[in-house]
């Protein structure tokens, strides 16, 4: 399968797909063929470059509406011909084309378990509600803010200390057990298929 994966951060979700292709090869299913950012700061298309691998930026800024954006965003995608999409730390959210050409095929991985705490502060919200159990969730994208169907979720423990640093250290927890599941769940939906019946993710053939 080919994976476009979008990025506006550090890239460490990308570069955990990275060493799964360059580790496993052909037997993991799936290989990035582009990478997408939404500013040029993203640390993750360095990653990529170091890799050999294409990048493009799509910044809202350029366009002149937020459509305008969406349709380049999309056609920039498009051009990879990818068979999933892969939102990984990608802090944008996508409109109406993007979702019409890739929706059923696009992938978000988020920092709670949702649909607690969805959008931009998953960590931080789950934190202040004084959740004692967070986790991560990976999931297809619908037309709203983190509420596609589930794929698969991890659960990660709050600790005592984790009030001390607004949660810093909490993600870092997250962002492992993170890494983990996307790879799991991306090299799974490439290998053995996948439908999507209302919320309900089945995976395989059949
Ligand atoms: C991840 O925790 C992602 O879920 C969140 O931002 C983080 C991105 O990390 N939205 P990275 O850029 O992959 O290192």
């Amino acid at each position: 399968a080919r994976l476009v994966v979008l990025v506006s951060g550090s890239g460490t979700n990308l570069q955990a797909l990275l060493d799964a292709v360059a580790e496993r090869g052909e037997s993991y299913g799936a290989r990035v063929v582009a990478v997408g950012a939404d500013r040029t700061s993203a640390a993750g298309l360095e990653r990529a470059e170091r890799a050999g691998i294409p990048t493009f930026v799509c910044r809202v800024k350029d366009h002149a509406t937020r459509e305008e954006w969406d349709r380049a965003l999309a056609e920039a995608t498009a051009a990879y011909e990818p068979d999933l999409v892969v939102s990984a730390g990608f802090m944008k959210v996508v409109g109406k084309e993007f979702l019409a050409r890739f929706g059923g095929r696009f992938i978000n991985t988020h920092p709670a378990l949702l649909p607690s705490f969805p959008g931009a502060h998953g960590v931080r919200d789950a934190l202040a509600y004084g959740a004692k159990v967070t986790g991560c969730t990976v999931h297809f994208v619908d037309d709203g803010v983190d509420t596609g169907p589930v794929i698969a979720q991890r659960a990660v423990e709050v600790l005592e200390e984790d009030h001390t640093d607004e949660g810093a250290a909490l993600h870092e927890r997250i962002k492992e057990v993170e890494r983990g599941l996307l790879v799991d769940v991306v090299g799974r939906l490439a290998r053995d298929g996948y439908s999507i019946e209302g919320r309900k993710v089945r995976l395989g053939h059949e």
